[in-house]
């Protein structure tokens, strides 16, 4: 049986399959509509949530399986004080495969851990987001064809956004990869990124503050919110919660063939000006997030 919990769990060679079932899906969802017959999800929302969620169960409906679970822990045992280790041993006898987001770093490992089914990390605190790495590397591979030979700007939140910190630690094996850290000198990358992972790994990286000083070399630029529920002070968000707003004016300084990317959801960050941009692809990317979550979904209950 196996889990996900990092990006990292998945072979380059094992996610390159996962990416081919997604491309798949994407040309023939008709093909697919019966492979998860008499199956159920559990979605286990210890956290806020739109697209995970959603496109977790879109996705189930799709392959014709069935959903259950609680998108609030107020609305579940939790709130009478019952562990996660419980309350997976539950679902283990509910469901046959079960996603779960919580804002304690590690909680989704300590399930799987007590787990009879297999687990999917759908997000824990600042740490990990697995399945937006998918999502984020099945649109970069579907919209420019590779996952090598680019320079990626990352901008915003680098220090609580568990998206960027998930998303380098899948980009470091791919080749010729050069990172560029855009950011407020109090939310840069945490010191665990950048010395376990990138300096160990001698991954060459350049950090900015100004967006418009690095613009022009970018072929990718992956936009994060400032993550308000992370900070312990309200005016510290305040204050650099509009730290970057992308706007039309930024964009002509970009490469005509630079992609934007977004996990969302967005705040201020991307004016809604630049939406119709044909390099803004954050939208594009919540389509791709439902064809990858179908192909792990399939891969994870062994229907592949
Ligand atoms: N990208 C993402 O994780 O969005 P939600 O918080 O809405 O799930």
């Amino acid at each position: 049986m196996r889990h996900l919990m990092n990006p990292l769990d998945f072979t380059t060679q094992e996610l390159e399959k996962l990416f081919d079932l997604a491309s798949q899906i994407e040309a023939n969802p008709q093909k697919f509509r019966h492979v998860c017959d008499g199956k159920k999800l559990a979605t286990c929302f210890y956290e806020p949530s739109t697209r995970t969620r959603l496109s977790f169960e879109s996705a189930m409906y799709n392959l014709g399986g069935n959903v259950l679970g609680f998108s609030d822990a107020a609305s579940s045992s939790a709130s009478k004080g019952e562990s996660v280790s419980d309350t997976i041993r539950m679902i283990s006898c509910y469901a046959d495969i079960c996603a779960i987001r919580h804002p304690k770093e590690g909680a989704p490992m300590v399930a799987s851990s007590k787990a009879g089914i297999p687990v999917i990390n759908a997000g824990d605190g600042g740490h990990q987001h697995p399945t937006q790495t998918l999502t984020d590397l099945l649109t970069i591979r579907s919209l420019k064809g590779r996952l090598q030979d680019f320079t990626i700007g990352l901008c915003g939140d680098l220090k609580f956004g568990r998206t960027v910190h998930s998303l380098i630690n899948a980009l470091i094996r791919y080749p010729n990869i050069h990172f560029i850290f855009i950011s407020p000198e109090e939310l840069k990358i945490p010191d665990y990124i950048r010395e376990d992972v990138l300096d160990k790994n001698h991954i060459p990286y350049q950090e900015f503050i100004r967006l418009e000083d690095c613009m022009q070399d970018l072929d990718l630029l992956y936009m994060t919110r400032v993550q308000k529920e992370r900070f312990f002070n309200e005016q510290e968000y305040i204050r650099l919660k509009d730290f970057y707003i992308l706007d039309k004016e930024k964009m002509k300084l970009a490469k005509k063939d630079m992609l934007i990317l977004h996990p969302l959801p967005r705040v201020n960050e991307i004016s809604i000006e630049v939406d119709e941009d044909p390099r803004a692809v954050y939208f594009k990317q919540v389509q791709y997030g439902v064809y990858v979550r179908m192909a792990l979904i399939m891969t994870l209950l062994e229907l592949v």
